[in-house]
């Protein structure tokens, strides 16, 4: 069986749903539940032998050793983080705990577990760290896109943190051999997205009739890829990826901000038409501080070597998110809760409108 970290959040569901609809192998899940774990997220599986949810923490090594002992998972999945940019510059000391210490007892944890194994099980050990396109920094506009060589130079705690927890993983395989594999990829959308990110907030904002913040200019660029091509890069890194090297993952569509929210308008104003179009809520606010301009994702290497490329292009990726959000209004509500409502203030009362 697999061990998936994380499998609560936006991703890691994802994952773990289309795992065991193109597999059979068993997963155990381990995830803490912050706020953004949410066990709705894998209620089709309910009732399902082959998915263990375990509720806890990636910085507990007594867990850890426990769960290694008890299911002796053939490889790692790791997604447990804590994902948001801008909570990380409200605050970072959650970050620092999760990204970096958990990864640390995570790899503690797998080398203690790896030690115990026979070689030939040993060989055949991953561990597969989820990383991001945001350690590589800011582009400018006529910069070529980050391959898996362009140097780190991480500019939010977020991001920091995940560069962090990047290098531990190299190091654990040049010190201590172990079968690592790091996946750095771009911005995600898709079903099961916590309403604070830019595609589900806009959605979810729209719906209700409320503003739809743009950050600064709303030039900034980023590369877009919808969540199951992501999931099915991470099953091919896990099967055909070289232990020790690093694969970029990307979908091909670098968009500005500002053209992706009127992308997301356009499409409610055609499968859920308001009395007026939904672009007229676009409010201008003040920007993210250390706001990174542009990313751009080369994942030729990832084509090359494993075959990958995504399958939904943006027009399609975003129709199928759009269709699913209006379908699934009532897990949007539930989530919208007492906390959310807390962040929400939190974040956007102090941007003052028409900041552009
Ligand atoms: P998310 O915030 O939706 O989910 C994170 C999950 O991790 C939640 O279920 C949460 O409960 C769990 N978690 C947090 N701290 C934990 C801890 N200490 N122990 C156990 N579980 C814990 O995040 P996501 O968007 O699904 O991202 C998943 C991974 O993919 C992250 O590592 C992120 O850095 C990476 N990533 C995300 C994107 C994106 O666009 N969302 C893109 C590239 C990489
Ligand atoms: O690039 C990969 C990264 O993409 C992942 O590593 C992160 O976990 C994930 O959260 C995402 O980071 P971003 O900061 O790019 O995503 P977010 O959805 O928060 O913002 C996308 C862009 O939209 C960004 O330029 C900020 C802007 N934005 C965001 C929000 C929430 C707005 O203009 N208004 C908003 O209200």
């Amino acid at each position: 069986m697999i061990l998936v970290t994380g499998g609560a959040g936006f991703i890691g569901s994802n994952f773990v749903i289309d795992w065991l609809a193109s597999n059979d192998e068993p997963v155990i899940n381990l995830d803490k539940l912050t706020y953004a774990g949410n066990p709705d997220n894998f209620s089709s599986l309910d009732g399902d032998p082959r998915h263990h949810f375990v509720k806890g923490d990636i910085c507990d090594r007594e867990l850890l050793n426990q769960l290694m002992a008890q299911h002796k998972p053939r490889a790692i999945v790791h997604f447990a983080a804590e994902s948001h940019v801008d909570r990380s510059i409200h605050g970072p000391g959650d970050f620092i705990k999760t990204n970096v210490d958990g990864t640390f007892s995570l790899l503690e944890a797998a080398r203690a577990h790896c030690a115990g194994l026979s070689d030939t099980e040993r060989a055949a050990f991953r561990f597969l760290h989820v990383s991001t396109d945001e350690v590589f920094g800011t582009l400018n506009p006529g910069d070529p896109p980050f391959s898996e060589t362009t140097p780190y130079a991480p500019n939010s705690p977020y991001s920091a943190s995940k560069a962090a927890s990047d290098h531990l993983v190299r190091a654990w395989h040049h010190t201590y051999g172990m079968a690592v594999l790091t996946s750095n990829c771009s911005n995600n959308y898709g079903p099961l997205q916590f309403p604070e990110k830019l595609v589900p907030l806009i959605i979810a904002n729209a719906l209700a009739g409320k503003p739809l913040p743009i950050y600064g200019d709303g030039q900034q660029v980023r590369d877009w890829l919808y969540v199951g091509d992501h999931c099915s890069a991470i099953r091919r890194i896990l099967t055909d990826g070289q232990p020790g090297e690093t694969y970029n993952i990307g979908g091909w569509n670098e968009k500005a901000n500002i053209d992706v929210v009127h992308t997301l308008c356009d499409l409610l104003d055609e499968l859920s038409p308001a009395k007026q179009s939904y672009r007229e809520q676009i409010t201008y606010v003040k920007d993210r501080p250390g706001h990174d301009r542009r990313y751009a994702i080369d994942a030729r290497k990832t084509e090359r070597e494993l075959g990958w490329r995504p399958t939904e292009t943006f027009e399609t990726g975003m129709r199928k998110t759009v269709q699913w959000y209006l379908a699934n209004q009532e897990w949007v509500r539930k989530v919208q809760s007492g906390d959310y409502l807390k962040w929400i203030d939190r974040n956007y009362s102090q941007r003052a409108r028409g900041a552009a």
